[in-house]
């Protein structure tokens, strides 16, 4: 079999299957299984595929025809100029949430320095984008999964940037002598309601872990808490970065605005939709 021909019937199983993009994973898995794990190389459709390559093809085609999320199966993401590590039992990053990465970085000191915290870091995106692309003095991520806290060390390493990264509750885990010290408060908390999960993809129903998707009954919860205890931590002048429910963003800055936060607003994100909200500590 050519590369050529394991693309087509490879795009056609996983059409056939009801996978959203079926060319472009298709693409993916042939370039991972010719060039190695997140490969991008050029596919040469005349050249043969050899008989390991193939047989690796098919156990991923098996797993993406099960609604397995491409990037566990290739075991990374890009995320800004990051490829970031992920895993079974961690949240995958997403595009959008690139805007809020860069977001926080623009919220930062111009001159450089800073001091930055990530509650529900997951993976670790947001905090290792903003450690290598700014030069804050201190990065801070929290999370309450022991798997996330571990992964996002790995990516921290793997990215060769320092953070520290801290088990536990929002701001819980935090040295109390940066009470008041913060410059960006930057977070992509958990804002579903439980039951909005029918109805979404598979992947991530079965794949996502639960923690890292519902807040509680309204989706507020975990936002809520956030912004009561942003004004103890941000300096004069710092900023609260969020990732939200497009539908529940015009609620979250009332929120902010009421918790005493100034400048209360929403960002489109790359689709147009309101996906982001900021807002200051301080007059
Ligand atoms: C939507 S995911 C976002 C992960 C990552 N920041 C990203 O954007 O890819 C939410 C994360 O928050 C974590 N989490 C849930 N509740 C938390 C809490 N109370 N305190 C800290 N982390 C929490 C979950 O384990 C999950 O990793």
């Amino acid at each position: 079999m050519t590369v050529g021909e394991a693309l087509a019937a490879t795009t056609a199983r996983l059409a056939t299957a009801g996978v959203p993009t079926p060319d472009v994973d298709a693409r993916w898995l042939l370039q991972s299984v010719v060039g190695g794990p997140g490969a991008r190389v050029r596919l040469d459709s005349r050249r043969p595929l050899h008989s390991e390559a193939a047989a690796r093809l098919a156990e991923y085609v098996t797993r993406r025809v099960r609604r397995e999320p491409l990037q566990l199966i290739l075991g990374s993401v890009g995320f800004r100029h990051l490829d970031l590590l992920v895993r079974p039992e961690v949240f995958v990053p997403r595009p959008e949430t690139e805007v809020l990465a860069g977001m926080a970085i623009a919220a930062l000191p111009a001159g450089g320095g800073g001091v930055v915290v990530e509650p529900c870091t997951g993976t670790g995106a947001v905090a290792c984008a903003v450690a290598s692309e700014a030069s804050p003095r201190l990065v801070v991520a929290t999370d309450t999964s022991a798997a996330a806290v571990q992964l996002a060390q790995d990516n921290a390493a793997r990215a060769e940037v320092a953070v520290d990264v801290r088990l536990g509750d929002l701001l819980d885990p935090v040295p109390a002598d940066l009470r008041g010290e913060v410059d960006v408060l930057v977070s992509n908390p958990p804002y579903l309601a439980a039951g909005e999960l029918r109805g979404l993809e598979p992947e991530v129903v079965n794949w996502d872990p639960h923690d890292a998707l519902v807040a509680g009954p309204t989706g507020h919860e975990i936002s809520d808490r956030l912004i009561l205890q942003a004004p103890q931590w941000l300096a004069d002048g710092g900023w609260l970065v969020m990732e939200v429910d497009p539908e529940r963003a015009a609620a979250t800055v009332a929120r902010m605005t009421a918790a005493g936060l100034a400048d209360a607003r929403m960002h489109n994100d790359l689709t147009g939709a309101a996906r982001i909200v900021t807002a200051r500590h301080g007059a």
